[in-house]
């Protein structure tokens, strides 16, 4: 059986046979059915998910659910992490209460950064840009696992979880889910089954459905969490409804591969300005074109595989009728390859022009989501 590692670099070469062998169920009902989502979740880049239907029907019904993720602050925010940023901000709109978590005890102990560094990042990168594409305060608890609350009974709570979760799990179990383990690795584990489950206690939200929008390398966290969940509801200690999560695809970075904050010819930033956006993606995106204009007018190009065509599919290009045009030209041949880098530049620029106008305005806002001078 694969395995999935959430600290290294995971790529899916085959989404059927992942979501086979892990029991990941497909997305494909839901992607049509949720009103006004996204683009990218319209276009089926959200492929997998765990129980999505009971939160489907909370959204319906008006009822009470969460929603619940978290980030590592590894750098440059850019148009790969916007994905889950528009997740989130969705999903509030839909009703749900968000809970946003920083893993800084994580990423302290299974990345060499500085505390204080990931936690400057945390706001000044993520929040900020989280705030610019439309998280709203009301609703949203922005916290830290380091700093969980300034409510003692909640903070207690959210602790006293992560210290129980350990009996419910065993070492074998561990490392057949994560492979090589380390004692902060462990640590991480148990801050983050408690971030996904302590909302259903009674200082939080009670039980509840929660749904966990995340990349699939987070996925072994999600199968743990289910499963120490039953064994705590098994023995009267809780009454967790299992949490739900779903699945997207990752946006290719510009060179095919990942969009990874390490390397800045891998990524376009939400902060890059026209003349970087336009060197990156004339001079990095691989192109589906082919080797000369004669061939690519004769043969057409391959926009599956086309990045600067990916981040229009991606959601750089809302209107759907448009993409199909771009991608049908691009097909037959009549759209070159330097007009569709061309194009894509043009899309990506004008939002960021008017997404760093709404970063401005941002900065001012942090405070109602998080008082920083509360570490
Ligand atoms: N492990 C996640 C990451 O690598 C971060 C995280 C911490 C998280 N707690 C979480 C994600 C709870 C989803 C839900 O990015």
């Amino acid at each position: 059986m694969e395995r999935i590692n959430p600290w290294e670099s995971f790529q899916v070469k085959d989404y059927t046979k992942l979501m086979k062998e892990f029991g990941i169920e497909p997305f494909g009902k839901f992607s049509s059915k949720l009103p006004d989502a996204p683009a990218f979740i319209r276009r089926g880049a959200v492929f997998g998910h765990r129980d999505f239907e009971r939160v489907y029907n909370a959204m319906k019904k008006k009822e009470k659910f969460v929603m619940l993720t978290g980030l590592m602050p590894s750098g440059k925010f850019h148009l790969g992490h916007m994905m889950v940023a528009e997740e989130i901000v969705y999903l509030q709109r839909m009703g749900a209460k968000v809970y946003l978590i920083v893993a800084d005890i994580e990423a302290y102990n299974t990345r060499n950064q500085r505390m204080e560094d990931l936690r400057k990042l945390a706001i000044e990168e993520y929040l900020l840009n989280y705030i610019a594409l439309g998280l709203k305060p009301r609703n949203c608890d922005f916290y830290f696992q380091s700093a969980r609350s300034k409510d003692a009974d909640k903070s207690n709570a959210y602790y006293r979880l992560a210290g129980m979760v350990p009996r419910r799990t065993t070492f074998n179990e561990m490392k057949a889910i994560y492979g090589e383990l380390t004692p902060g690795k462990i640590v991480s584990v148990f801050h983050q089954v408690s971030d996904i489950l302590h909302p259903q206690l009674r200082e939080f939200e009670g039980p509840c459905p929660v749904i966990v929008p995340v990349g699939v390398d987070q996925d072994p966290h999600i199968r743990l969490t289910r499963d120490i969940a039953s064994r705590m509801n098994g023995n009267r200690e809780a009454e967790f409804i299992l949490p739900s999560s779903f699945y997207h695809k990752f946006m290719p970075g510009l060179k095919g591969g990942k969009m990874s904050s390490s390397d800045p010819t891998s990524y376009i930033a939400l902060t890059d300005d026209p003349e970087t956006v336009k060197h990156k993606i004339m001079k990095h995106a691989f192109s589906g074109g082919a080797n000369s204009i004669e061939e690519h007018r004769k043969h057409g190009g391959n926009p599956d595989i086309d990045v600067a065509y990916q981040i229009l599919l991606y959601g750089l290009e809302p209107d759907d009728r448009k993409l199909k045009k771009i991608h049908d030209e691009y097909r037959s041949g009549s759209l070159l390859t330097g007009e569709l880098k061309q194009y894509a530049i043009e899309r990506v620029n004008s939002f960021l022009k008017k997404h760093q106008e709404r970063m401005e305005k941002a900065r001012d806002r942090i405070d109602r989501f998080w008082k920083v001078s509360s570490f």
